[in-house]
């Protein structure tokens, strides 16, 4: 039988999640030495070959499992929360946390007067349910990176962005409004790998459970 293909995110998560599999006892050498090569074996401690790993854009991380040529990724909550839920959520991974926000210039009363506000993001699924659920009509501008910049130039009222440490909101005169949600990464799971090799996956979804509780 083919290895398990796991998608893998690239940068921040690939780090953490790397830590966490050699913690459990797999072999991540060619991942750590993968120059520019983007499918990796993972090797179990005796040597035999345990999956096989594919690196991955977050939205491309979901986009693989999906369409069922990963059976297992990892990813953040912000990017399964903005592109999809054709999937199994597994398990959440406890690292990669962080939070949506929204935010806006200081002393700005986002929720002031009656003017329909314009909020910049790089998650407009995201920002559209926040204010759905609100009953609030707002114009939404996808933004592809730095949203910050938008209220300080003048492009929008406020940003529904990712807050980690909170030093980039700070650097640039904003200040959280309100919080949307918590984030952190998650194993999600290809639905029909999920039957068709339920012992293999669970077996990997326990040892990665007995590290991240
Ligand atoms: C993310 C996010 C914020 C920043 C938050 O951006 O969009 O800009 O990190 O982190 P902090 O609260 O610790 O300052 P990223 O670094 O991914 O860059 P981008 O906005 O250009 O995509």
């Amino acid at each position: 039988m083919k290895p398990l293909r796991i998608a893998l995110t690239k940068g921040r998560l690939e780090k953490t999640t790397v830590e966490l599999f050699e913690k459990i006892g797999y072999n991540c050498d060619e991942i750590r030495d993968k120059g520019r090569r983007l499918i990796l074996p993972v090797y179990n401690g005796d040597g035999g070959l345990a999956f096989e790993v594919v690196l991955a854009k977050a939205a491309d991380v979901i986009t693989y499992v999906e369409n069922g040529v990963c059976d297992l990724g990892v990813v953040g909550k912000d990017t399964i929360l903005e592109n999809g839920t054709s999937f199994y959520e597994l398990l959440d991974l406890g690292f990669g946390k962080c939070r949506f926000a929204l935010a806006t210039k200081k002393d700005f009363d986002f929720y002031d007067g009656y003017a329909r506000k314009t909020v910049a993001t790089k998650y407009p699924n995201v920002t559209r349910a926040f204010f759905d659920e609100k009953n609030l009509d707002v114009r939404i501008i996808k933004i592809e990176g730095s949203v910050e910049l938008a209220p300080l130039v003048g492009l929008s009222d406020g940003i529904v962005d990712i807050v980690e440490t909170g030093s980039t909101l700070r650097a640039n005169g904003l200040d959280v409004i309100e919080w949307v949600t918590d984030i952190s990464a998650r194993l999600i799971a290809n639905t029909a790998s999920l039957k068709l090799r339920k012992a293999e996956i669970e077996a990997l979804q326990r040892k990665l459970e007995e590290v991240t509780k």
